[in-house]
């Protein structure tokens, strides 16, 4: 024991990069266990301002010990790539170790992303475009090459000549483009084996060993519950298990080692790409939060879309995963507006629903039952006390605990490591 797991509470973007950070001071390992470099996550602390997109949020600390898990899909070329910056800034990065098990994110990937989304016209997803959504279908289709496949050039050449065959055949057959060079692909391949080498080991051994030890290991989630494969906003979601459960999968570790699990909630909600944002406010308010908060994209630098806090959407992703705990960032972007909502209740075709509807026809049709709370005009922006909150700010802090159903033990007011009220430790001291 113990685990703890991070899990981003709405549409990604919460504001999960700067809490690993904040929370990996205490920590000894740092785990990414889905997704891949779809996910943009800022940390912002004594090294400078960092968007990271494959590498753990513990990489900072020289205590934690970083892991990209088999749950994963990992682009080699966008993880040297993120390495390398890392190390011209001062970081190093000699703590991080990759699974053998974690899927490889090939170039096809990446352009059956973008001619798949051309494809979809009008129903477009809105991709990252980073090739994640094909590299986890060819995962499922058992048509995938691993991070440990790299490093065999034998088995890799084989396995590579019979996937190869059938990529040509959907790339020229299906959308009339070029064919994949396969000689030239496979070179690429072992170049990256050799370059990520060092970095490849058994990590699922590691993190259990360090468990039985009592070590504690941060389980950092990336995208949010409302884009996960099975609980999101389907078709509109993301391809893998971003919630607990893809936790325990995405890194082989069981349940009952997971000692809390905290739920990341932005105190609105935003969205990058298409599907359903009942709160979304498509007005001067919209704007003048996505200018105060600078709502663009760590990845691909899109405006997020901007609502209100959707509280049956923040209830259903606390019930799925079962939130211990949850931090509420990005409180000081509301700081100075007259007055804020909370979405409580949906309409849809005339009745009032208070639960979470999944279903994306219905979610389309609802609209936001609000509920008014007062603004606040003494700053709450880098304050790092309880007792400084202004009261109407606490009062929308308890209102959204009560949704929720679990206490809020840290609120983010700043995007600075140290702009944080520590309400009740995450993780106690040893
Ligand atoms: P992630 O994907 O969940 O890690 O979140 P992102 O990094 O994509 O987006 C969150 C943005 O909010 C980043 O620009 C952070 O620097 C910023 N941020 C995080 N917490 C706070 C906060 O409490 N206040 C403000 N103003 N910004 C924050
Ligand atoms: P972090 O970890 C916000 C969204 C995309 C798109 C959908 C599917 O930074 O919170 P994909 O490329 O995954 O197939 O795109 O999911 N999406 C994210 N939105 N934050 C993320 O990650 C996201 N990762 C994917 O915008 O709507
Ligand atoms: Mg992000």
């Amino acid at each position: 024991m113990p685990a703890y797991g991070i899990i981003g509470a709405q549409w990604g973007d919460e504001g999960k990069g700067k809490v690993v950070d904040f929370l990996a001071e205490r920590a000894d390992f740092v785990v990414r266990f889905s997704g891949g470099n779809n996910a943009g996550h800022t940390v912002i602390n004594d090294k400078g301002e960092f968007a990271l997109h494959l590498v753990p949020a513990g990489i900072f600390w020289p205590n934690c010990t970083s892991v990209i898990g088999p749950g994963v899909v990992i682009d080699p070329a966008a993880l040297l790539e993120e390495i390398d910056i890392l190390e011209s800034r001062g970081v190093d990065t000699s703590r991080l170790i990759i699974s053998d098990h974690a899927h490889v994110v090939m170039p096809y990937h990446v352009q059956l992303d973008q001619l798949e989304e051309m494809a979809r016209g009008d129903a477009a997803i809105g991709t990252t475009g980073r090739g994640i959504g094909p590299a986890y279908v060819d995962k499922i289709a058992r048509a995938g090459i691993r991070i440990g496949d790299l490093l065999d050039a034998e088995y890799l050449k084989g396995r590579l000549t019979s996937v190869v065959a059938s990529k040509n055949l959907i790339l020229t057959k299906v959308y009339g483009a070029e064919p994949i060079d396969l000689n030239a692909l496979y070179s690429q391949c072992l170049e990256y084996g050799a370059a990520l080498q060092r970095y490849v080991t058994s990590v699922e051994q590691r993190v259990s060993d360090a468990l039985d030890r009592g070590e504690r290991v941060v389980l950092e989630g990336a995208q949010g519950a409302l884009l996960d494969i099975d609980h999101g906003t389907y078709p509109y979601v993301t391809s893998s298990s971003v919630t607990i459960g893809g936790a325990c999968t995405g890194l082989g570790i069981p349940p009952q080692k997971i000692e809390s699990i905290i739920g990341i909630y932005k105190a609105y909600s935003t969205r990058v790409g298409a599907g359903p944002l009942a709160t979304e406010l498509e007005d001067e308010t919209g704007e003048h939060i996505r200018d105060v908060a600078q709502e663009y994209g760590a990845t691909t630098g899109r405006a997020r879309r901007v609502g209100w806090f959707d509280g049956p959407a923040a209830a259903h992703t606390s019930a799925i995963n079962g939130f211990t705990t949850a931090v509420l960032t990005r409180l000081d972007v509301l700081d100075g507006m007259p007055s804020v909502q909370i979405c409580v209740a949906y309409e849809v075709d005339g009745k009032r629903i208070d639960r979470f509807p999944s279903l994306p026809g219905f979610l389309a049709r609802a609209k936001p039952v609000l509920e008014e709370m007062p603004g606040w005009t003494t700053p709450t922006a880098g304050v790092t006390e309880l007792a400084q909150l202004p009261k109407e700010a606490l009062a929308y802090v308890n209102r959204i605990q009560e949704i929720i159903g679990c206490p809020i033990d840290l609120i983010s007011t700043g995007p600075k490591r140290h702009e944080s009220i520590t309400v009740q430790p995450i993780i106690s001291d040893r």
